[in-house]
């Protein structure tokens, strides 16, 4: 039986987030408050869908967010919805955009309002910026230039760049995220979302700090020996994002998703929602759907909050806060462990 639904919500075990798009985690509710229409959000809630629809589905989100006190408002939103769900600690990620009337700059310094304006208490917020792949090497590194500005600006803040975007587009330029690394900036990079070994050895051999998804490079999945041996040679932690995945189809099941394997062979991994609106998820629920289909138990689910503080982008001073948090947590929940 699952003990899931014996903890009541205040009790669920505390989180880290590390792999959450800000305009794809926008709730129903926070859609509906800005204005978008019933049968819109519909689709947008779509649970039956493929990537080709969720990225047409990510124009719902970005219609809503388009203005300087929209997207403010939301982005608290994002927090304040982790926050609620046992998040203590959360890494959001968004792509800087334009808008008539808000520039790149504007979109920037907005989403950084909104993380400080939330009281820090409950839950510490980080931002990576994303590249999209589908721009130019030239455009990817016009962004880059401007995010390096804002990480020397708001260096407790903003820790790091992800590549995203249409995995089925656009491509990875390994200088750019060179000259990420070079200026202090942390990677995280969408990587085997879409069988695409060429890029994926790419990307693996450029060791980023984390990878999204990663789910064509086990054989099993879709990737080949030679990438999974040179991934195990890496170990690189990798954002597991299991609804997102089963959603798209990229994956076939709960049950036969790749998770499975980084859990036989103890390869660094943390659970993620993605896109918890367009998904219709949390990132309790994706604990609970980890617990169901591979039998963990709450010492192992808790465990998996913990390797998450050391795969985070947290200073270390942050990092001994997060421990002492879940240990406290696992003293007072999982007493006879
Ligand atoms: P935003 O960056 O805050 O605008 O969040 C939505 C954007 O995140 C989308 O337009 C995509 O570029 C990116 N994104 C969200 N989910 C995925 C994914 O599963 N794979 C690749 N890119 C994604
Ligand atoms: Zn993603």
């Amino acid at each position: 039986m699952s003990f899931w639904p014996l903890f009541p919500k205040s009790d669920y075990v505390k989180n880290l987030e590390l792999h959450a798009h800000l305009n794809g985690s926008l709730s129903r509710s926070t859609l509906k408050a800005l204005g978008c229409l019933d049968n819109t959000i519909g689709t947008y809630q779509t649970v039956e869908t493929n990537l080709d629809d969720v990225f047409s589905l990510f124009q719902v989100a970005h219609k809503a967010t388009r203005t300087i006190d929209n997207l403010l408002y939301a982005t608290r939103k994002v927090i304040e919805e982790f926050a609620d769900d046992n998040v203590i600690y959360l890494e959001l990620r968004t792509t800087p955009r334009s808008e008539e009337g808000m520039s790149t700059e504007e979109y920037i310094e907005t989403v950084v309002k909104a993380v400080r304006s939330v009281g820090s208490g409950k839950i510490l917020v980080k931002l990576l910026l994303s590249l999209d792949r589908r721009r130019s090497m030239e455009k990817q590194e016009e962004v880059l230039d401007l995010i390096i500005g804002y990480k020397d600006k708001y260096p407790d803040l903003i820790k790091g760049v992800d590549l995203s975007g249409d995995p089925s587009k656009g491509a990875f330029f390994k200088q750019v995220f060179e000259k990420a690394r070079k200026h202090g900036l942390y990677t995280a990079i969408h990587c085997a979302e879409v069988k695409n070994d060429e890029e994926v050895k790419d990307i693996i051999e450029f060791k980023p700090d984390r990878l999204g998804h990663g789910t064509f490079i086990h054989p099993q999945y879709g990737g080949s020996l030679n990438i999974w041996e040179v991934y195990k040679q890496k170990e690189i932690p990798v954002e597991c994002c299991l609804t997102s995945n089963v959603i798209c189809k990229t994956s076939k099941s709960y049950k036969q998703h790749h998770v499975q394997e980084w859990i036989k062979e103890s390869l660094p991994f943390c659970l993620s929602t993605d896109d918890k609106g367009v998904f219709n998820t949390s990132l309790s629920k994706e604990f609970q759907v980890v617990q169901e289909n591979f039998n963990l138990t709450q010492e192992e689910l808790w465990k998996i909050s913990k390797n998450s503080v050391e795969y985070s982008f947290a200073s270390p001073e942050e990092k001994q806060f997060l421990i002492f948090e879940l240990e406290q947590w696992r003293n007072k929940n999982i007493p006879n462990r």
